[in-house]
């Protein structure tokens, strides 16, 4: 198997990016971490993340935190949440990350964790999900959307509802728009980690769901991860 590229998370202090992180490092493959300055680092330090200072409203903190490292890079980003000015890093926060990774010239993957509901997936939101997590989704959109206007070699991954439970190895990737459904944080990063694999991967937006824990009223089929 060829040497992995170093990779750089955005947003993994906790969840599904933190998970991806133990993941990789179990793998062998060098992270590092861009954590806020008051967040917490200290499970990514256990486990040998590099950990940069910074914040993803900040163009130029990222700038820096790209800088700290040389050659090619793979990145993933789950950033997600509001600012205390009520700016949303789902989208700017994202968007920011696109533009230095892409104004580097040094990325290999990226992939963007969103949310279920983005996208095409945007007319099958039922009127509950959208009171709840409209704005949000609608954010995290905007992010999808300037992603696919770079040349990155990207994917998008939307997961369902989270759970914060064992990984049950029931994770799946679909592109029927229609679906819906939970998946724990573990798998979510499961998937993230097979699809920093596979080159069929790029270019394509996924919803991310538990096998088990999905309804959809058109057939689900699995995209078959290398
Ligand atoms: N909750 C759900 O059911 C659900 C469903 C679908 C999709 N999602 C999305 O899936 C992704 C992963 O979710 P999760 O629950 O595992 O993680 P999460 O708890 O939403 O974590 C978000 C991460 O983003 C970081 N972050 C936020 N604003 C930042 C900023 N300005 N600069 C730097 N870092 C910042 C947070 O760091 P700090 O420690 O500094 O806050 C945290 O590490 C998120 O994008 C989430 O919105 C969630």
């Amino acid at each position: 198997m060829p040497e992995l590229r170093p990779l750089l998370v955005f947003g993994s202090s906790r969840g599904v990016g933190l998970e991806l992180a133990r993941l990789e490092r179990a793998a062998g493959r060098p992270v590092s971490a861009m954590l806020r300055p008051r967040s917490e680092g200290g499970d990514l330090q256990d486990i040998g993340v590099g950990i940069l200072r910074g914040d993803a409203l900040s163009p130029p903190d990222i700038e820096q935190a790209l800088a700290r490292s040389s050659g090619s890079i793979d990145v993933v980003s789950t950033l997600g949440g509001r600012g205390e000015d009520g700016r949303f890093a789902d989208d700017e926060g994202n968007i920011n990350v696109i533009e230095a990774v892409k104004a580097s010239g040094r990325a290999g993957r990226f992939v963007l964790v969103t949310s279920m509901g983005c996208g095409d997936m945007a007319p099958y939101r039922s009127e509950r999900a959208i009171a709840a997590f409209g704005a949000v989704v609608d954010a995290k959109t905007r992010a999808e959307d300037r992603l696919r206007e770079t040349d990155l070699d990207w994917t998008i991954l939307r997961p369902g509802g989270l759970v914060s439970e064992p990984s049950t190895g029931n994770g799946l990737l679909t592109q029927n728009p229609k679906v819906h459904g939970f998946i724990h944080r573990a798998d979510v990063a499961l998937l993230a980690f097979r699809v920093l694999r596979d080159p069929a991967t790029s270019g394509h937006a996924f919803a991310a769901v538990d096998g088990n824990r999905m309804n959809c009223e058109t057939p689900v089929d699995p995209f078959p991860l290398a």
